[in-house]
């Protein structure tokens, strides 16, 4: 494998890279130094880097891929479609097939939108909420991530002296945020039903919405209790602000995305990643009531939407060839097997000699070195600390043969079987090893 100081095709495109962008990079969550890998292709669970070093892939685009790579439906919708024109400045029924997949999957979308990415799924639910409560105030759980917007990346990262106060101030997370976006956002405590309460009663006149992650992964990638999703259901109808789910990581949940699990309909869900098929997507939806406020038929809505490359009918039939292969049996079976990873690397970690706990739900999952259980945004922060830690394991395992984020978090896809989890138990023990080997400070991280 790979290894950091010989030289590879890797370190040798990463020069010409850094030439050309900044840090050579165009996307920093995929930042790593000294070089990142640079892949070719990609098989099944497989990809293949450009020195022909082959590995098992959890990253999976950062979890959109559900059927990792080189999937046959979606290979031939892609190619039919290549042949019949790329984009248009017209509808094309593609988006009228993918829209009606997803409408009969999920009880509550009776209307839909697409986007181009997650973060703009998010941005179009929040306008519309805007739009029709007429007022101007987002809430979002500290820690949480929901993409590049302005008003949701505010507190993405925040310090213990941030959250400790308790104060529901949003804390700029890029240099140049302007005053007046912070102002516009308040901060709830993920999962602290009384803490949740205190702010958004002060707020309450002045919300337009409430942006929930049900699975958030800075905030640990643990699931939202009931009691809060509930609380937060009831306090947001009471008060005549909508309440947002964004499941752009976490659709994959269930066949009928993630907050259907809990029985509790929110006002708008923001969605993509996977029901792309592999291309870009976002989409937003909801009941056709509250969707009337993107409706140009009576003239100018009061929220318009645009877009090059919105509903484009690459990503638009890859999704319709992706989400038909993602029958509700297989969504059962990969959290099936989701739950056996877990099983499995706690296990490994727990007879290894570093102290960590791997975390999620379905077939998402995180690893965090830490010596306390993660279980919300503060102990998640506490391993967030571990960073390097992390970083320089997640190294190891790449070196072991396997791929996972640089923040630990992976996801399964449908060609993976019993076979990859123990290739990723058996991989992930030896990364542990060589780890508390080269750090025995590790041992009590
Ligand atoms: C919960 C959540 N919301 C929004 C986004 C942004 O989606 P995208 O990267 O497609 O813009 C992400 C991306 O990881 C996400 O995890």
């Amino acid at each position: 494998m790979t290894s950091d100081d010989q030289i590879s095709i890797s370190s040798l495109a990463h020069e010409r890279a850094k030439k050309v962008m900044p840090g050579g990079n165009t996307r920093s969550s995929v930042y790593e130094a000294p070089f990142p890998l640079y892949l070719k292709s990609g098989k099944g669970a497989f990809v293949t880097d450009v020195d022909g070093n082959s590995y098992l892939d959890f990253q999976n685009n950062f979890t959109a891929l559900i059927h990792g790579y080189d999937h046959a439906e979606v290979n031939s919708a892609l190619i039919g479609q290549v042949g019949r024109g790329l984009s248009f400045a017209n509808p094309t029924e593609s988006e009228i097939d993918l829209a009606e997949i997803l409408c009969d999957r999920v009880p509550f979308f009776e209307q839909m939108r697409f986007t181009n990415t997650g973060s703009e799924a998010v941005m179009m639910a929040i306008k519309a909420a805007r739009a029709i409560t007429k007022r101007p105030k987002i809430a979002k759980c500290e820690g949480a991530y929901h993409g590049n917007y302005d008003y949701v990346e505010t507190s993405f990262d925040p310090i213990p002296a941030d959250w400790q106060t308790g104060s529901a101030e949003a804390k700029a997370y890029n240099d140049g945020t302007p005053a007046s976006v912070l102002a516009e956002v308040v901060v709830i405590p993920f999962n602290d039903v009384v803490g949740t309460e205190r702010v958004l009663e002060r707020h309450k006149q002045t919300l337009a919405c409430v942006v929930i992650d049900p699975l958030p992964s800075r905030a640990g990638l643990v699931p939202v209790d009931p009691e809060y999703l509930s609380f937060l259901r009831e306090f947001t109808a009471r008060h005549g602000i909508l309440l947002i789910s964004d499941e752009v990581l976490s659709f994959r949940l269930s066949y009928r995305g993630a907050i259907s699990t809990y029985g509790i309909e929110p006002d708008l869900c923001a969605f993509g990643k996977i029901v792309g098929g592999g291309l870009p997507i976002g989409a937003v939806a909801g009941r056709a009531e509250t969707m009337q406020v993107f409706d140009p038929s009576r003239g100018k809505p009061p929220v318009a939407q645009a877009g090059t490359f919105t509903a484009n009918p690459l990503s638009m039939v890859a999704g319709a060839a992706a989400m038909r292969a993602l029958t509700e049996v297989e969504v059962e079976r990969l959290n099936a097997l989701g739950a056996r990873l877990r099983c499995e690397l706690n296990r490994v970690l727990a007879a290894s000699d570093i102290r960590g706990n791997v975390t999620g739900a379905g077939s998402l999952f995180c690893v965090f070195i830490s010596d306390r259980e993660v279980k919300d945004y503060a102990s998640a922060y506490h391993a967030w600390q571990q960073r390097q830690l992390l970083s320089r394991l997640m190294s190891l395992c790449r070196d072991e043969g396997v791929l996972l984020s640089r923040i630990g978090l992976g996801a399964l896809s449908t060609p993976m079987t019993e076979t990859e989890i123990t290739m990723l138990a058996v991989q992930f023990g030896r990364a542990l090893a060589r780890l508390a080997e080269k750090t025995p400070s590790a041992a009590v991280a």
